[in-house]
């Protein structure tokens, strides 16, 4: 099974995502993940995105696909994929169903996280991730059991992302309600969107998004 998981910055992409993938044993694909992994490691594309990523800009539709059409070849995404954040543009969802067509796979759903924008605010400047094993957590909404200790692999490292300032998450609001946003439309027009809502606490929407899956 193929999935894409959209919503603005905070719906909870990831936090989804990840249970997603390891509930059905699909690979989770987050193009921000990835981008910020090229940052860090200096990358010829981490040099290209960095300014953009701080800035809370998109980043070239060219990276992205780039990005997404190799990885989608290895082959522990035979068994299915969770596509985190991508597409992000309509010229990126294009381009992702012309991709997956040249290589005989398709999208099974499209799945919206729909919250409004007075809550993501609150959902990403409360954020923090595992140093090491990647785990999100958050201040309110989902601290770890003990107090400092990764519930998944008992880390007492924890990161924050430099793009979580509350003015940057302003900036990257604006963009989803220009960029983005227009994905609705493209994809409203097949049978494979379903819209869940993600104001609800996170096992909520887990159930609704599993439900969704289960209704296809
Ligand atoms: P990306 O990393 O994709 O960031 P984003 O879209 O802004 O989304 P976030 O990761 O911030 O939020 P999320 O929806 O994953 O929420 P999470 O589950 O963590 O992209 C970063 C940057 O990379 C972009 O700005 C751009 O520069 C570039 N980029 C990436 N992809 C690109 C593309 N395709 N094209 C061009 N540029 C691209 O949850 C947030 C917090 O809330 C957590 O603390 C979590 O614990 C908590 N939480 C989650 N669900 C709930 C709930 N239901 N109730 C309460 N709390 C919750
Ligand atoms: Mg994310
Ligand atoms: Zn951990």
């Amino acid at each position: 099974m193929n999935l894409v998981v959209f919503g603005p910055p905070g719906a909870g992409k990831g936090t989804q995502a990840r249970m997603l993938a390891e509930a059905r044993g699909l690979v989770q694909l987050s193009t921000g993940d990835m981008l910020r992994a090229a940052v860090a490691a200096e990358t010829e594309i981490g040099k290209q995105v960095k300014e953009a990523m701080e800035t809370g800009q998109l980043v070239s539709d060219d990276i992205v696909i780039g990005l997404i059409s190799d990885r989608v070849d290895e082959p522990d995404c035979a068994n299915g994929f969770i596509l985190d954040g991508f597409p992000r543009t309509v010229a990126q969802a294009e381009a992702l169903d012309a991709l997956l067509k040249g290589k005989d796979k398709a999208l099974d759903a499209v799945i919206e996280i729909k919250v409004d924008d007075e809550l993501l605010v609150g959902r990403i400047t409360g954020r923090f991730t595992c140093a090491k094993c990647g785990e999100g957590y958050h201040e309110i909404f989902r601290r770890p059991e003990q107090d400092g200790v990764c519930d998944k692999c008992g880390s007492t490292e924890f990161t924050r992302r430099e793009d979580d300032s509350e003015e940057t998450v302003r900036s990257r609001l604006k963009v989803y309600h220009s960029q983005t946003v227009p994905l609705i439309d493209y994809y409203s027009g097949t049978s494979r969107m379903r819209t869940v809502d993600g104001s609800q606490d996170i096992a909520d929407v887990r159930r609704q998004i599993e439900e969704a899956l289960n209704g296809l």
